[in-house]
């Protein structure tokens, strides 16, 4: 072996080593793809809930689904990016179809708390997870999560309130959907 192939390899031990030492473990890897597909499910519903507030003519309501969605995919790419900082593998998996249709827009912002609730669910469990593996990097990243998820769910129950208050109110659905078009 010539003296550039031992410095060779041994740099390539040492990056190895270096990988190792900032890996996922395979459980916490395999979480973390499980929750950056339901983030990408999330941003699907959302969107599926904007094109329902389409077809019923209340833009402000689609509007307020699309900066949703949006959100949601920002939440996929902070998971995806994590992953591969930490030396692991992102594997995206088939995303669910959406229910596309809801009664009324009610209806809706309560599946959407109810999801977000399920979220902040799985986002916990991750945590536990993370603790277990004693992963003290995933703990961390994942309390910008837990943040968020006060945030999400906060946001939802908004909406829900102000449907239900203006339900009494002549066009009160309407002065609402002004009001959710503004969410940037
Ligand atoms: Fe990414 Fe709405 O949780």
């Amino acid at each position: 072996m010539s003296g550039g192939d031992i410095a060779d390899s041994m740099l390539f031990v040492k990056n190895n080593e270096i990988g190792r030492n900032n890996m996922l473990s395979v459980k916490i890897e395999k979480e973390l793809n499980k929750q950056l597909n339901r983030e990408y499910f999330s941003a699907y519903l959302y969107m599926s809930m904007a094109a329902y507030f389409q077809s019923i003519d209340l833009s402000g309501f689609e509007r307020w689904m699309q900066v949703q969605a949006k959100e949601e995919l920002s939440h996929a790419e902070k998971i995806y990016n994590f992953i591969h900082e930490r030396n692991g593998k992102v594997v995206l998996e088939a995303i669910e179809k959406p229910q596309t249709d809801w009664e009324s827009p009610l209806a809706a912002f309560e599946d959407s708390l109810k999801h977000e609730i399920f979220i902040t669910g799985c986002i916990n469990e991750l945590i536990k997870s993370a603790l277990e593996e004693k992963d003290n990097a995933t703990d961390i990243f994942l309390q910008w999560f837990v943040t968020e998820q006060v945030e999400e769910e906060a946001n939802a129950t908004k909406v829900i309130k102000k449907i239900k208050l203006m339900k009494a109110a002549p066009g009160g659905i309407f002065m609402l959907d002004k009001e959710l078009a503004e969410r940037e």
